[in-house]
């Protein structure tokens, strides 16, 4: 167990390069399973929620090599279809496998996901969605199974734009027959990343990045090679992490146009931003101004942001009120950085953030992946020594994190934790 020991102050400077979105990547991953060749994914980040999904897909049969930033996985052999507990309760993203062995293999049975606990993340839509498509389910013992003697295209209407069904329903639906219409469809980036993907692997796939996608079903399809996009909430992340210090970067592979809503509220907040040639440049040399705002399924304000930008306007000028919309159990950032000096009430799905004007570095634990990247963007401009415990949860999702703060002038330090912290 490592943890991050910060020494906040320091103002960041200089240029980051921003790896392959994770959310993209772990999806890309699971869809391999619809080829039956090698598939050659690029910009792949290292990161150990990919390094889980590699375990996934090496357990199901694939042969899998990861060499820098290029993934290898060979599906042409034969490929089981259970996903056991010891790896999907690491990570819910596990979960997608289950549209890829549906529709390769007519079964699948796989135990209910883990993950981030910031919620109860139910997978009711998922089972509903693919119920439509012909999948019959079971559960026992902690396991969902589906059997699909034949998948059969449908039009289904999600409850709302589910990420993870969304996929779970394009993966099964591709090699489904007859046309599959989903209507309140997730938009988010990573949904067109795995469109384009499925499309270069032989896939008719239209509409993705809309509320309605239409998907043709074809008899088979091949492996292919695909580059991962970059990613919006690594880049998210380090734009406040900058700002919080009075810095200026420039975030390299950054696509303004996936972090629209984001973007605005940083202007709101006082901030400048601009697109470069090869990614954006972020700077803000005054305090903060407070802003509000509410997460919202993809174009709206992205729920992976919420954490970090607390972390950001809790030394902002004025009372900032945040809403969290996605999951009914995303504020336990709130009172680590009220450890650190933060002035922040919550109620409900709501926090009321008043703007102090000094943070205090403090022994402090993350206790999921964007509940860490916050606290160590309050730390970075907090006065003194901030320790962030429990930082395998941040490494889930950033690839050499403290390494790239290093870079651009932060004072951190991974450290092997020695002895546990009191409770
Ligand atoms: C994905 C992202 C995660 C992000 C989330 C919301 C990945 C690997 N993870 O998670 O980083 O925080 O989107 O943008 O891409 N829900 C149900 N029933 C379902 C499915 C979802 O009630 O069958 C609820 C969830 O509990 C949650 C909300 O819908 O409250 C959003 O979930 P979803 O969009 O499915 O998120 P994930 O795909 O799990």
């Amino acid at each position: 167990m490592n943890y991050l020991s910060i020494v906040g102050g320091q103002r960041l400077q200089g240029r980051v390069q921003i790896s392959g979105a994770k959310n993209s990547a772990l999806k890309l991953m699971a869809a391999s399973l619809l080829g039956h060749g090698e598939t050659v994914l690029t910009n792949v980040p290292r990161i150990s929620d990919v390094f889980t999904m590699v375990e996934v897909l090496q357990r199901l049969g694939a042969t899998v090599a990861f060499d820098g930033d290029v993934l290898r996985i060979d599906t042409s052999g034969e490929i089981s279809t259970v996903a056991p507990y010891d790896l999907v309760r690491r990570m819910r993203a596990s979960i997608n496998v289950l549209g890829p062995l549906l529709a390769r293999s007519g079964h699948a049975r796989v135990a209910m996901p883990g993950g981030c606990n910031i919620g109860s993340r139910t997978i009711d839509m998922h089972e509903a969605g693919l119920t439509q498509l012909g999948v019959k389910f079971t559960f026992d013992h902690g396991y969902l199974e589906g059997i699909a003697e034949r998948l059969l295209g449908k039009r289904v209407l999600l409850e709302f734009p589910s990420r993870g069904a969304t996929e779970n329903l394009m993966t099964a639906a591709v090699l489904a027959e007859g046309v599959t219409v989903i209507e309140n469809a997730a938009r988010e980036p990573d949904i067109i990343d795995l469109a384009s993907f499925l499309n270069a692997m032989g896939a008719e796939v239209w509409g993705a990045g809309t509320s309605t996608i239409e998907i043709t079903g074809v008899p088979r399809m091949h492996s292919t090679s695909y580059r991962v996009s970059a990613d919006p909430i690594e880049a998210g992340t380090f734009a406040l992490a900058v700002l919080t210090t009075g810095g200026e970067a420039e975030l390299v592979g950054a696509q303004p146009e996936t972090m629209e809503i984001f973007l605005e509220k940083l202007e709101l907040a006082g901030a400048q931003w601009a697109p470069i040639e090869d990614g954006i440049r972020v700077s803000g040399d005054h305090r903060a101004h407070a802003v509000d705002f509410a997460t919202l399924p993809y174009p709206g304000f992205p729920t992976d942001l919420q954490p970090q930008m607390m972390g950001y306007l809790i030394t902002a000028e004025g009372t900032s009120i945040v809403t969290e919309n996605v999951f009914e159990n995303r504020f336990a950032h709130a009172q680590e950085l009220v450890r650190m000096g933060a002035d922040i009430r919550t109620e409900g799905h709501h926090a009321v953030i008043r703007g102090v004007r000094r943070l205090q570095g403090a022994p402090v634990k993350g206790s999921d992946l964007r509940a860490g990247a916050a606290l160590v963007v309050a730390a970075l401009a907090a006065e003194g020594q901030t320790e962030v415990h429990d930082f395998h949860h941040v490494e889930r999702g950033y690839e050499d994190f403290a390494g790239k703060l290093r870079g651009l002038g932060a004072s951190v330090e991974l450290v092997e934790e020695t002895t546990s912290l009191p409770v």
